[in-house]
């Protein structure tokens, strides 16, 4: 039989799929399940979207540009002055979801067995993309006690080999919530000027951010234009994550003309879904505070309930809809399978992400969990519940 690639074989499964099978079995014995495990939003779609696809009568369904739309590319870079971000059309370019901008960015900036730094935890398919580039993740850990924030910059000196090309950050951070401040994110526009290294930072959540924190871009430090790189995406930000749109930016004209043979050779991004992401653009702010109001609601909800739970501890998210809580338990993957395998209160149960596979040192975060708060408040509060009553119920088996 003809043999599978050795890249193949490494390629990471995903850490939150993994357990789908007995969220099956759970189902299948007719239990409910709360979904504290995906961040798939049960937010709405802006209208003004789904309208743009209704109301158009195209006839054929061309490609599109490589680099995605003129008219959408002008649109976002409006839409991104408008927010305080120096982003000019050619800075730009429109990809398949900020997944694809991922790769482009790690593929136009990395060489096989090159590395790049991440601190950890990190979202899962950064292994994945990682191991589709051939490129080595060195993790920098970050902690629950310390809120996960941004490590001492020591820290990354260390790691830093000849080898190093890429500090990659997600701000505000998926699996932690945590948002960089400005002092931190200057921490690392120093160290990537210092070593030569790209700085490429993934803010698909940058809109979602609470207790009026401001959030602040790589695209706003002065003196980084050729090292900053910025992942964008349209998934969380309307609630569009089927469309899969995002874009690849920076003010790096030799990292954008390498993206766009990239961009080239898998010809163009999706045209309805362009169409759609061009017409979220004019979603009138109110969609946007309404959001923003019930994911802090729903963020309040959620972690002071948790607090109640003894020997839970969590730290608070300031932006995205994720949170990573440490659970009286050894080995959370264990107690997670448990809980859709062989729980169940009154016919329901709770599916959520064991964290350790969010870092990629081995035997970090055995105890803890990732949990996304996209349910509504009382599913959220009859989860913690559920969760409350089967920590005790783990711990008497
Ligand atoms: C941190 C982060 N980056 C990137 C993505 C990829 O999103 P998409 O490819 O849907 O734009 C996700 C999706 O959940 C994410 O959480």
């Amino acid at each position: 039989m003809p043999k599978i690639s050795q890249k193949g074989q490494q390629m990471p499964e995903s850490p939150i799929r993994k357990l789908v099978p007995y969220a099956e079995i759970a189902k299948k014995k007719g239990h409910k399940v709360y979904h504290l495990n995906i961040g798939q939003p049960d937010i709405k779609t802006p209208e003004v979207a789904l309208n743009a696809i209704k109301n158009n009568d195209i006839k054929i369904l061309e490609y599109s540009h490589s680099a995605g739309f003129e008219s959408y590319r002008t649109k976002l870079s409006a839409y991104y002055k408008t927010h305080g971000l120096p982003i000019e059309v050619a800075d730009i370019i429109i990809t398949t979801g900020g997944s694809e901008a991922l790769l482009f960015a790690m593929g136009s900036t990395m060489d096989t067995d090159d590395e790049i730094i991440i601190p950890e935890p990190f979202y899962a398919n950064y292994n994945g993309f990682s191991t589709a580039s051939g490129v080595k993740v060195v993790p920098v850990i970050s902690t629950i006690d310390e809120g996960f924030a941004l490590p001492p910059i020591s820290a990354f000196e260390k790691l830093i080999t000849p080898k190093t090309k890429a500090i990659l950050i997600c701000n505000p951070g998926n699996p932690t919530g945590y948002l960089y401040s400005k002092e931190e994110i200057y921490q690392l526009a120093e160290i990537v000027k210092k070593h030569d290294l790209f700085l490429i930072a993934d803010e698909v959540y940058r809109e979602f951010i609470y207790d009026g924190d401001k959030h602040f871009s790589v695209m706003n430090v002065p003196g980084i234009e050729e090292n900053a790189i910025m992942i964008d995406s349209v998934s969380k930000r309307y609630s569009m994550c089927g469309a899969r749109i995002g874009c690849i930016v920076s003010k790096n004209k030799e990292v954008m003309s390498t993206a766009m043979k990239f961009a080239q050779a898998r010809l163009s991004p999706p045209t309805y879904a362009q169409i759609a992401s061009e017409a979220a653009l004019d979603t009138p702010q109110s969609y946007f505070d309404d959001v923003i109001n019930e994911y802090k609601e729903r963020r309040d909800t959620l972690i002071s309930e948790l607090n109640k739970i003894e020997g839970v501890k969590v730290a608070t998210p300031k932006g995205a809809f994720y949170c990573i809580a440490k659970l009286p338990v050894k080995s959370a993957d264990d107690f997670a399978k448990w809980l859709l395998e062989t729980y169940d209160n009154n016919g329901e149960t709770v599916m959520v992400a064991p964290a350790a596979g969010f870092y990629s040192t081995p035997n970090v975060g055995l105890d803890e969990i990732r949990i996304a708060y996209v349910l509504k408040k009382e599913d959220l509060i009859r989860s913690v519940a559920i969760l409350k009553d089967a920590l005790i119920k783990y711990k008497e088996k």
